[in-house]
Formats: structure tokens, C-alpha cells, sequence
């Protein structure tokens, strides 16, 4: 549809394409949102979106506050705000963290974003010259990668286990770095429940990228959008936590905990780094939606959040438990997957051969769908893998969609066996 009203148009008019700047030809459709087009056409179950439930939204707690903010903060609600953001909320969500994470409201500065994903592009333009080392994890977070790369690093992926981020394999990376007189600018982790692969950094790992980083100069962007959908196991602080210096810029988002349609998310850094981004963030968009910030504001300091947070995680808790048991009754030997404590997504990697780009629409015929895990590397150097979601979808949906998983997956292995 888009398409053909492209076409007519176009046609017999300007060069559109020869308009765009260079970085903008470089710009590609996001290949998870191509993929969903199709899903969208038949009877496709889909694990392959990145949503949060709708019933998970607060609707009631919604109705409620924004009735008191037009009624009484009005004036707040429909003004221009400050482009750090409303401070009673950036207050309430000081304190919110010192209580929850430890992180003391001394050594943090809170600036509103819209969505992390704002926060991402705007470290990108505030840290990164062309040329300069960005780690990220093997696979990470697709729309960071993106984000980053409109401002031209060169990315050091590191592979991941059980346990996240092989800082080992990080710190001979960083010694080799070392030698060749080259230092990286920082460190990108989704620290606690990834997105995409599920698995969270462990309690030594933080500690020693932490260490890692003060020995070889580095900062640390901390993404957690994920952290408070834990299902199961004991909570690990955050990479912030042990953080002394202000060398990690902790991102925080409402998405998940409340919804993602106020499109509101925070940095949480030294006043120094704050003070940068937020002489960037006035060129981009003056600042975050203000009747957004002051709805979220009551939200946190009349303690909807914390009363929220438990009911989410009641309602996802069977869905990756679902998901967690189909995997084991139907995937054939030779498939592996991890088990995450929380978030969203479980990660599965095929015997070494299957490619899974090229599976999908196979599998898309079969009535289910995934994401390729390729676009989550760097170098897109790994072909074997894909994302599960198991939050969008009820719990017998997703044993179906496993099933018929399964099966194509049982195909494919055949067919590389034969
Ligand atoms: C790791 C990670 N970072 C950032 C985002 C962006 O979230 P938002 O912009 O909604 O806060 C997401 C969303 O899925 C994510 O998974």
C-alpha cells in the first residue's frame, strides 16, 4: 500500500532519493518491522514483537491522575517544560531509586527523556566522535546499534553467556586495545534481563566492569528498561550502584512499569554529563512531553508504581513459564535457549548451519513468527539464533506457537542432515 502510493507519486517527478544526505541514504527500515507486515496478513502467531501487554496498562490509575492534573495542574501539564524535565517528578524518581537501587540522590542528577530510545541517540551525539570504540554485547539491543551508528563508531562486540557480558573476554579486548595505544569510549550493556538475549550480568561481572572501567578509562551506558520484571531469583543491584566516580550513565524508562505510549524514559548521571545532553536534548525537542511528566509524576510519588510493578509481573509470570515448558516438551536435542529471571525475552541459538533469516518465512508459512537473532550482532556475523517474546501473547497462544516452532525447526535440521 505504501508502496504503490510511493510509486504514483513519484512518478515522472523529482529525484526524491538524490535529496537525502549522505547519512540519511545509509538509513535502512528496521528488518523486525518488515518482518511484522507480513505476520500482520494471516494467521500468524506472532513471538516476535517486542510489546508489553495492553492489559498490564494502569488504565484506572490513568483515568484518575489525569482528571487531578487538568483539574489542579494545568498550568504545569499544557506549558513548555524545562528541558531537564519536570522536577517534582525527577525528584520522586531520585528518591525512587535511592530506596529501590542504592543509588544515592547525592550522586545523581535525573534528566526526563522521551523513551530511552531518546536517551540512546543523544549519548550517541554527546559522546561519540566518528572512529570512536563503542562495546556492546553479542547480541545487544538492535535500536541502540542504530542509534549509535548515525554518529559513526566502530563497534567491539562481545559474546555473552548465562552470566551476560564475558568481561574476561572484555578485558583481554581492552589490553590488546591497550597496546595498540587505543582506549574505548564506552561500554553498552542492557545490564539485567536483555533485551534480546534474556540473561542478566552477574553480581561479579558488575563489579569487575566497574573496576574494568576505571583501569582503562571508560564509561558505562547502563539500559534497563527490564529490571523490574523479575519472575524469579534475587534482585542484583545495578551497574550504578557501584559506581563512585560518575562513570556510568544509568538509563531508566517508564514502558514497562507503566506505559510505553508516554513515551517517557531518564538518565540518571553525574551533573557534569547531565548538563551536556541537556544542551543537546533543546535542539532536538525543547523538552519531554510536560503533561506526560506531571501524569507520571502522581503516578510515582503517590506510590501507583510500587503498588503496579507486582501486578505486572503476576501477569507475565505464566507467560514465560509457558513459553520456558513448551521449549522443553517440543524443541528437538541440538536447540538450546536461555531462562530468564524476568523481562520479555527468551533467546534460542539452532545447530550451527540453520539460518534463521532465511528460515523465518518458512516458519511465517507455518503460522508463526520470530526474530532473526543476525541484526542483534554488530557485524551481523551470527545466523543461528532468534528472539522469543513471551509477553504479548497469551500462555496457550504461545505453547501453539512453539509447537509449530518446533516443527519447522525439526525440518529445517532434517533437511540439513539430508
Ligand atoms: C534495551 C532497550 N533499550 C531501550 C528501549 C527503548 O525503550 P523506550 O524508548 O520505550 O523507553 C527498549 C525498548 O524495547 C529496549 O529494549
Amino acid at each position: 500500500m505504501e508502496e504503490k502510493l510511493m510509486r504514483k507519486l513519484s512518478s515522472g517527478s523529482l529525484d526524491f532519493e538524490a535529496y537525502f544526505s549522505d547519512k540519511a541514504q545509509g538509513m535502512k527500515a528496521s528488518e523486525i518491522r518488515e518482518l511484522l507486515k507480513l505476520v500482520e496478513a494471516g494467521d500468524v502467531i506472532s513471538l516476535a514483537g517486542g510489546l508489553p501487554a495492553p492489559e498490564t496498562f494502569p488504565v484506572e490509575i490513568i483515568k484518575e491522575i489525569t482528571a487531578e492534573v487538568i483539574t489542579h495542574h494545568a498550568d504545569k501539564a499544557l506549558q513548555y517544560g524545562t528541558t531537564k524535565g519536570f522536577t517534582p517528578l525527577r525528584l520522586a524518581l531520585a528518591d525512587w531509586m535511592e530506596k529501590r537501587y542504592g543509588i544515592p540522590t547525592s550522586k545523581v542528577e535525573i534528566m526526563m527523556v522521551a523513551g530511552s530510545q531518546q536517551a540512546l541517540d543523544l549519548i550517541g551525539r554527546v559522546f561519540i566522535n566518528p572512529g570512536d570504540i563503542v562495546v556492546v554485547e553479542g547480541p545487544t539491543y538492535l535500536a541502540a546499534l542504530n542509534a549509535f551508528k548515525y554518529y559513526d563508531p566502530k563497534f567491539i562486540s562481545i559474546p555473552m553467556d548465562d552470566e551476560g557480558m564475558r568481561v574476561d573476554l572484555l578485558e583481554e579486548k581492552l589490553e590488546e586495545l591497550r597496546r595498540q595505544g587505543k582506549r574505548v569510549k564506552f561500554v553498552y550493556t542492557v545490564s539485567t534481563f536483555q533485551n534480546p538475549a534474556g540473561v542478566t550480568m552477574s553480581l561479579e561481572r558488575r563489579k569487575k566492569l566497574i573496576e574494568l572501567a576505571r583501569e582503562y578509562d571508560f564509561l558505562i551506558v547502563e539500559d534497563s528498561p527490564y529490571s523490574e520484571l523479575r519472575y524469579s531469583g534475587e534482585p542484583i543491584p545495578p551497574i550504578k550502584h557501584f559506581d563512585d566516580e560518575g562513570r556510568v550513565l544509568y538509563l531508566g524508562t517508564f514502558s514497562k512499569i507503566f506505559a510505553p505510549g508516554f513515551r517517557l524514559g531518564w538518565i540518571a548521571a553525574h551533573p557534569h554529563f547531565i548538563r551536556k545532553i541537556e544542551i543537546a536534548k533543546q535542539a532536538v525537542d525543547l523538552c519531554a512531553n510536560p503533561f506526560g511528566q506531571v501524569i507520571a509524576w502522581k503516578y510515582v510519588a503517590d506510590g501507583h508504581l510500587d503498588e503496579h510493578i507486582p501486578k505486572v509481573i503476576e501477569f507475565y509470570r505464566p507467560r514465560r513459564d509457558a513459553m520456558l515448558e513448551a521449549l522443553e516438551e517440543y524443541m528437538p536435542e541440538g536447540v538450546k535457549w536461555t531462562k530468564p529471571d524476568g523481562g520479555m525475552f527468551i533467546w534460542v541459538t539452532l545447530p550451527e548451519g540453520i539460518d534463521t533469516k532465511l528460515m523465518a518465512e518458512k516458519a511465517i508459512r507455518k503460522g508463526v513468527a520470530y526474530v532473526p537473532g543476525e541484526a542483534f550482532f554488530a557485524y551481523r556475523d551470527v545466523k543461528n539464533t532468534m528472539r522469543l517474546n513471551f509477553t504479548y501473547v497469551p500462555e496457550e497462544t504461545i505453547r501453539e506457537g512453539v509447537k509449530r516452532l518446533a516443527e519447522v525447526i525439526k525440518e529445517e535440521m532434517n533437511a540439513l542432515k539430508g
